[in-house]
This record gives C-alpha cells, sequence and structure tokens, in this order.
C-alpha cells in the first residue's frame, strides 16, 4: 500500500473504532459512520483485482472508504467521484486527502445524491465499481441508477446488509430485487456490516 494513504487510514480507522465503542461523544451529523477496517481491506484487493480505473461512491462522509478506493486506483490513474451533501465532512475530508496526497485522484460532488446521480446518467458515465453508502431510504433508487452505470464485468457494493438491524426492510427489499435481475451474480459477504457484492455479468 501507499505509505501516505497507509498513515491517513491508520489514524482514520483509530477515531472510527473510538466513535463506534462510544469513546468519543460526536454529534450525530459529525460522525463518520465509516466501513470497518476488514471491509477497506477487502474492496481494496477486489478492485486491485479487477483493475479498476473509474468508482462511483455515494456517501464520501471523511473520506475513510475513498481512500482504500483511492490505493487499489492510483497506480492505474483511476479516478473515483464521490458524492456527499454535508459540507462540512467533504472540508474534513479534503483535509485527509492532501494529507494523503491523492486530492487529483479524487472529484468530490457536493449535492444530494440522486440529483448528482441523474447528471451522471445523462453524461452516459461508466463506473468499473460503484459503492452505496448514503442515505439507506434511497439505496434502491441508488442501485437501479448504479446498474446502468456500471460496465460489464463491473462491480456494485452495497454497505450495511445485515446490520445495523434498522435498515434491515430496505435491505431485504434490495436483496428481493437483486435475486430478479438476471444479468447479475450477487453475494453477501459477512464483513464489516454486510456487504452487498453484486457483479454485472451483461446489459
Ligand atoms: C455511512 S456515511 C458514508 C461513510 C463512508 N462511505 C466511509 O466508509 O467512510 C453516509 C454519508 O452519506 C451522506 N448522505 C446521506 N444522504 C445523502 C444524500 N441524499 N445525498 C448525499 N449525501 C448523503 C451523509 O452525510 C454521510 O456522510
Amino acid at each position: 500500500m501507499d505509505s501516505l494513504i497507509k498513515n491517513v487510514i491508520s489514524r482514520l480507522t483509530q477515531e472510527a473504532q473510538k466513535e463506534r465503542m462510544r469513546e468519543v461523544d460526536v454529534p450525530p451529523e459529525d460522525r463518520m459512520l465509516a466501513i470497518t477496517q476488514d471491509t477497506g481491506e477487502f474492496f481494496n484487493i477486489i478492485l486491485k483485482a479487477i483493475k479498476a480505473k473509474n468508482i462511483l461512491e455515494i456517501g464520501l462522509s471523511t473520506g475513510y472508504s475513498t481512500l482504500w478506493f483511492c490505493d487499489a486506483i492510483k497506480e492505474n490513474s483511476g479516478k473515483i467521484i464521490t458524492i456527499e451533501k454535508n459540507q462540512n465532512k467533504i472540508l474534513r475530508a479534503k483535509k485527509n486527502f492532501q494529507e494523503a496526497g491523492v486530492e487529483n485522484f479524487i472529484d468530490i460532488r457536493h449535492g444530494i445524491a440522486l440529483d448528482i446521480l441523474n447528471g451522471l446518467l445523462s453524461e452516459n458515465k461508466q463506473f468499473d465499481f460503484v459503492f452505496l453508502d448514503a442515505d439507506k431510504e434511497n439505496t434502491m433508487n441508488y442501485f437501479e441508477i448504479a446498474l446502468k452505470m456500471t460496465r460489464i464485468g463491473g462491480i456494485i457494493a452495497i454497505d450495511n446488509m445485515t446490520y445495523p438491524e434498522k435498515y434491515r426492510s430496505e435491505m431485504s427489499a434490495i436483496s428481493d430485487r437483486i435475486q430478479q435481475i438476471p444479468n447479475v451474480q450477487s453475494s453477501t459477504v459477512k464483513i464489516g456490516n454486510g456487504e452487498e457484492i453484486i457483479l454485472k455479468l451483461a446489459d
């Protein structure tokens, strides 16, 4: 791994862990709500294996997952588009990206995810990997758009498939929907908060 990225990831892993264990009192709007470290490792390996170059992330927060992705695409001169509505979190993410020396690889789009996604769709953007990790009520909508924007052989990943419990109904509706689609292969991986890994086999 890139040593600068690794250092920032290490610091953020500790911050995220303290937040998760409630060792620090963070107001809800400032919480990182980051993926777990093993989830980051897992995605990093997948992205290197598929030689991903173009990534779309819905739900940047302070950039923890983005840094794991960035390490994987950096050597391919790849690019990440990542969406976030919270300006304060964007500022924190930018600082993290500067410290890791990767700001040129990451295109942050500030705004409401559905609006930004519809714009990207109209530009016919195609991605190797799309990560859905924003408001869970809209994940189904994000998934339908992501499916159109993922290349054949590309992957869509969805966080929080198994945890927390409060998202169970949204996530089970997504599982049901995925079962109906003939041109994908999918598996729920028991890592972190449960990751749905959806491989697009054909248009
Ligand atoms: C779970 S956090 C993302 C964590 C991040 N992927 C990581 O692992 O470090 C979800 C983020 O999505 C943002 N978000 C929620 N709903 C959104 C929306 N409709 N449009 C844009 N961003 C949204 C929240 O502000 C929050 O920062």
